[in-house]
Order: C-alpha cells, then structure tokens, then sequence
C-alpha cells in the first residue's frame, strides 16, 4: 500500500482555500465549496487538489479512498473546551431554571467549585480514563484539532497535574491537541476565607504556576475568566501579562455575562482570541477589530444556561472581526461534545450564513489556536485533516438538528474516528 491517499467521488469538498490566516468580513462569507475534485495527501500533508481525472491518472499508485458521495471537510477546529473534568454537574440546571443565577450557584461554592473539589480528589489516570472517551466523542463529530483548558485544579498540584493529563490525552489519541492553562478560572475557596486572600492566589498564579506550566511546556496559552464577580480586568491584565512573558499565548473568557470590558482588554493584549462575548460592549467589538483578536462564540453555552441573548455575530463581522465557533465543552454551562449542533445553533441562533459557520469552524478556530497557517483548508502544503460526512450537501451540515453524520475523519493522514472502517483503511 502507498503512502499517498487520494480521496475521490465526494459530491462536494469544502476547501475553505485563501489566505493562511482568521479570516473577516465579507471572507467569512466563501467557504470555496468545490465539486468534481479529488484531495491527494502524501503521508501528514496535503499535497494536491484538483481535478479528479487529472489527479487520478498522475498518481496511479495512490491508496483511493471512496468518498461514495459525500461531502469532504476540514477536519473541524474546536477552539474552546474545559475537557478534562470529573463528575458532571446536572444537579445545578434544575436549580438554574428555578431562578438561581450561574454565578450565584458558584457563590453558593458550588459550579466552578464543585468541578475543583470533584478533581482534587483524583488522580491522574483516572482523569485521563475520563476524559479520552469524551475526547473521542468529539472526533466522532468530525473535530481533528481541539483545545483543552485545565482550571478545574487551582492549586499548582491539581493545575500541572490536570495539564499532564491533556499532555498524555495528546500523546495516545488522534487527534491534534493544543492545551491551555486555565489557573485563573477562578479564586479558590481557601483563599476567600481572608481580604488578602484574592492578592495571594494571584501571586501565586504569577510567582508560582505560570513559571512551572511554561518550564515544563505544559501549555501553550494562558486563559483568564474575566468577567465581574470572577477577575476583574486589571487582574486578568496583569495575568495575561505575566502568561506573555513566561512564553504563552493569550486567551481570556470575556463579556460572558456582562459586559466589564473584558473585550477591551483582549484588544490592548491584542490577544489571540477573546471568547463567550454574549455580553460585549461597542468598544470591545472595535478593539477585537482593531488587534485582530479571533472572537470565539459558544451559542451552546448560552442555550444551555436559558440565556435569551447570544453574542451579537453579525456585528462583530461588519466591524471586521474574526468569529471562530466552539463547543466550550464542560460540565457547567455546556455538557455537549456534538460539534455539528454548534454549526446548527452559528446559523439558527447566531444567524449566520453556512459558508460562515464551516469558516468558523475551520479556518477561524485554527486561527483562534494561532495555527491558521497549516490547519483549516483543504488546500496544498496543509496537514491532511479531514472530515467526510454522509450528506449529500453541505448544507446539511448546520440543518440535521443534533444528529452525528460524520463517516470518518483523518489527522495529519491517519485515520483519527471512524464509522466505517472500509473508508478509513482503504484496500
Ligand atoms: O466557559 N465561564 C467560565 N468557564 C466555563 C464554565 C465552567 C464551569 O461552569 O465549569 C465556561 O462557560
Ligand atoms: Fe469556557
């Protein structure tokens, strides 16, 4: 068998080809859809598209994969999960809907809290037993590169060792994992006990864990829950300053439930990406414009806490500001691995186009990552990830409501979930 696969007879292939970066405005709007191509991947990396006769007879000894009509994606990008966590948290949706706020549930020790108290409690193995079929779950749903946050640990201990779980998550699993230190998720309990207590967790972050996280290469961006009631914007400043100094790239949940300039600051760090922003202000959306930070939506998050307002996608995209799309995974405020309902909710929520929604999912979210330049296209010199889906048209990909049609999806060539052995090792 050939190192060469050449993926032929898909009805459609979303290439998502341009420019190697986050893409805006009227750029989100063309996903380069293609029909009548075939993809040709040399062992890790995209080597050819075009058309199928052509590529056919060039390379007659590459391995075919059958596409058997179906469409062929990106692998998608999701940009935004706090995968690693143990128990899940359904005691608190009853109490949420009953009128008690997300943030008073954390008041009352419980929400972030809980999910600290639950993982303390574990070990290492036990972590990863949980979170690799939650990881692959996702890949089921055509997800090849995603994102995990630690910030269920909060102590230097449960922090590192919540990120070696992430490291060996990415060591045994196929797909593409890029992991981020989440330390300032929140002011642990034991330090709320006393006034100097919030400084004292902060040094600690600063003095302690960022330099440990970055001497072992455990993270490669620092994220902060900026938002009133959590970190204020000078702390998450002075945070992600510290992040950006020991190395890290930089992320920050903001505007998540009102807005407290958490995108303002984003812009002035000119973050990589700013996330949740249901709540941003005019001045955040100019200053994400501005810095050309990526502003990740998670439409299930807002859905899932009953929320009537989600972030206002339309406008972030005429200021010019890049939309990824994510699932925010976790056991709080969005317990679903369905990458595809997020594509759903981008258009029936969000209102946004099809072609945008898949750039979003792509492009965008590698963007997000600061890895546009070799993941998101289907285009040559990319890393071959792909998605094949059982549809006949990609619009199809946003409309079946919560329904799984991806066949099977590959990582850098290699076979990452499968439905349907006979595409992913083909004879
Ligand atoms: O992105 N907002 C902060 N972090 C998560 C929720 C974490 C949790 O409730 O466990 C989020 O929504
Ligand atoms: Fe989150």
């Amino acid at each position: 068998m050939s190192d060469d696969l050449l993926f032929i007879n898909a009805r459609q292939v979303v290439t998502c080809v341009g420019p190697a970066r986050a893409r805006r405005g009227a750029e989100m709007g063309d996903a380069a859809v293609r029909e009548g191509i075939a993809v040709h991947v040399q062992a890790d990396t995209i080597v050819g598209v075009g058309s199928e006769s052509t590529l056919r007879a060039a390379h007659p000894r590459a391995t075919l994969v059958d596409c058997e009509r179906g469409v062929l994606t990106p692998g998608f990008v999701d940009s935004h999960t706090h995968a690693v966590f143990g128990r899940a948290r359904y005691e608190e949706q009853e109490l949420r809907a009953s009128g008690v706020s997300y943030l008073d549930i954390a008041r009352r020790g419980g929400g972030i809290h809980a999910s600290v108290r639950d993982l303390r409690a574990r070990g290492q193995d036990e972590l990863f037993a949980l979170a690799a079929p939650r990881l692959a779950a996702l890949a089921a749903s055509g997800v090849t590169t995603v994102e995990v946050k630690s910030g269920y640990g909060l102590s230097l201990d449960d922090e590192l060792k919540t990120l070696r779980v992430i490291r060996q998550l990415a060591s045994t699993l196929p797909m593409r994992i890029v992991p981020t230190f989440l330390g300032a998720h929140e002011i642990p309990l034991e330090f709320r006990d006393r006034t100097s207590g919030r400084r004292e967790y902060i040094d600690r972050l600063v003095q302690e864990m960022l330099p440990a996280v970055s001497a072992d290469r455990l993270a490669r961006f620092a994220d902060v829950f900026c938002e009133p009631g959590v970190f204020t914007v000078d702390e998450s400043r002075e945070i992600l300053t510290a992040a950006r100094a020991a190395g890290l790239g930089i992320k920050l949940h903001a505007d998540e439930l009102s807005s407290g300039g958490g995108a303002e600051l984003a812009g002035e760090l000119r973050a990589t990406s700013a996330d949740h922003l249901a709540a941003i202000s005019e001045a955040g959306i100019a200053a994400l414009a501005d810095a050309g930070t990526v502003a990740t939506l998670l439409p299930a998050t807002l859905l899932f806490l009953g929320k009537r307002d989600q972030a206002p996608a339309r406008r972030l995209i005429d200021a010019g500001v890049p939309v990824a799309l994510a699932t925010d995974f976790n056991p709080g405020t969005s317990p679903t691995t369905n990458f595809p309902l997020v594509l759903t909710l981008g258009v029936s929520q969000l209102k946004l186009g099809v072609a945008e929604v898949l750039v979003a999912a792509t492009v965008n979210g590698a963007g997000a990552l600061g890895i546009a330049d070799r993941i998101g296209q289907l285009a040559p010199g990319f890393s071959a990830d792909l998605a094949l889906w059982a549809i006949e048209d990609v619009r199809e990909l946003p409309y079946w409501l919560g329904a799984g049609r991806c066949r099977a999806s590959w990582m850098r060539g290699k076979p990452c979930h499968t439905h349907d052995l006979a595409v992913a090792f083909p004879r």
